[in-house]
């Protein structure tokens, strides 16, 4: 196991009805900017579930962050807590608005001229305006870490950003919100959250036993109540496992004292910023090709992963793997996601090449865990899945 350090700083509130506590959790002056998506709150319950617990608080709002949060809009919202003298800023939605709300948490004490460097330059957040979440929609695992993504529509981007000043000082999860989410979102929050733990396990052994197990079970609950969840959003305990499962699988604990690969994220979000294609079907689409290319260098773990969570047994290791990356692929399919880049675009001829070139330009020269996937490495890879 590799040495680690580990914190998270931001406090759970789990279940039913949990909302309520809104009250209790925000600092008794706080000039609140409640922040939201393009309106399923107004719809479901959750506007008026917040509005009611926030009534003491001085609250002003602001709607209609996209999904994949588009800076221009987000620099309206920063315009707005400059003006209103905002300190506290509350997130009420899925990903897309958490993460724009990391963005402005940001932003909002950022001191450089333009806050698009903070991306580009990848400059830590050291200290960020505090900030809650009331989450709608599980599966990023934002409401628990310390990182966002934003989306630049104008240059066709998507960036990461971070640091430790950017945990959310709490985040409400009741289970209960899932009733309203459309099957397409909830597909989505199972594969995303699914190859969020691949991306921290499906790498080369490390002695890390208790790290493995952690990342097997959470894999094991998604394909347990993935399709629970689906059939009926409104089964409680599945909801329940579904919404913690979600959280655990990108809070910090499961990679800690791993190696840990990140290139299927890497690549997908490109096909995001190119095309629109929703996140977690992005990385549907490029987790295959990316473990049979680097299959030599995985195989270890693709076959611990085929027999402990698949029940794989029979074979050679060689096979094994190779049955689990096969396993994985139809376990997207028959969750109703398409695996293969041309089913989304019939624009994907030279999507390699500008991919691979966008990685060079960047300075992106070696991902994933040994460091050493090039860009023509990632060109390979994205060709395989048209
Ligand atoms: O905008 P509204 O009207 O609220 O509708 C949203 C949106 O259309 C809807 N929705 C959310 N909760 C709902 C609901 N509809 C009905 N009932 C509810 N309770 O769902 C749609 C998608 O929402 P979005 O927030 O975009 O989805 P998700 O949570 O999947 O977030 C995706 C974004 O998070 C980033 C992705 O790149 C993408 O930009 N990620 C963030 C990560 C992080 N911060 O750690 C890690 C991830 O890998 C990911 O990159
Ligand atoms: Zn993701």
């Amino acid at each position: 196991m590799k040495n680690f350090e580990f914190k998270n700083p931001t406090k759970i509130i789990f279940g039913k009805g949990q909302i309520e506590k809104l009250n209790d959790e925000i600092p008794e002056n706080a000039k609140i900017l409640m922040l939201y998506g393009g309106g399923s709150i107004k719809r479901n319950g959750i506007y008026e579930q917040v509005t009611k617990a926030l009534e003491k608080f001085e609250v002003i709002e602001f709607g209609g962050i996209p999904a994949n949060p588009e800076y221009s809009v987000l620099m309206e919202a920063l315009e707005v807590i400059k003006n209103e003298k905002i300190d506290f800023l509350l997130a009420v939605g899925g990903g897309s608005v958490i993460d724009g709300t990391k963005f402005l948490s940001s932003a909002a004490l950022y001191e450089g001229e333009t806050p698009w460097d903070i991306l580009t330059q990848r400059i830590p957040t050291q200290t960020g305006m505090p900030f809650g979440t009331v989450l709608t929609l599980p599966a990023t695992g934002s409401e628990m870490n310390s990182g966002a993504v934003i989306t630049r529509e104008e240059t066709k981007e998507k960036l990461g950003m971070g640091g430790p000043g950017l945990f959310p000082v709490f985040s409400i999860l009741d289970p209960e919100v899932i009733h309203s989410i459309p099957s397409r979102q909830l597909v989505n929050g199972i594969t995303d959250a699914f190859t969020h733990v691949l991306e921290q396990y499906m790498t080369y052994p490390s002695g890390a036993f208790l790290q493995d197990r952690f990342a097997e079970s959470i894999l094991q609950t998604l394909i347990e109540v993935g399709p629970k969840v689906l059939n009926d959003p409104t089964d409680y305990t599945a909801a329940s496992n579904f919404m913690w499962s979600c959280t655990m699988a990108l809070n910090g604990l499961i990679q800690k004292g791993v190696p840990t690969d990140w290139a299927v994220h890497a690549m997908g979000h490109e096909l995001t910023a190119l095309y629109g294609i929703d996140h977690a079907r992005t990385l549907a689409v490029i987790a295959p090709s990316h473990y049979k290319f680097n299959f030599e260098s995985k195989k270890e773990k693709l076959a611990q992963y085929a027999e402990r969570v698949w029940n794989i047994k029979e074979g050679s290791l060689d096979h094994k793997a190779s049955a689990a990356i096969e396993r994985t692929e139809t376990f997207f399919q028959e969750l109703g996601i398409e695996t293969r880049l041309s089913a989304y675009t019939e624009d994907y001829h030279g999507t390699a090449e500008e991919i691979s070139k966008r990685f060079t330009e960047r300075g992106w020269l070696g991902l994933g865990e040994h460091q050493n996937l090039k860009p023509e490495d990632v060109e390979k890879i994205v060709k395989m899945t048209y």
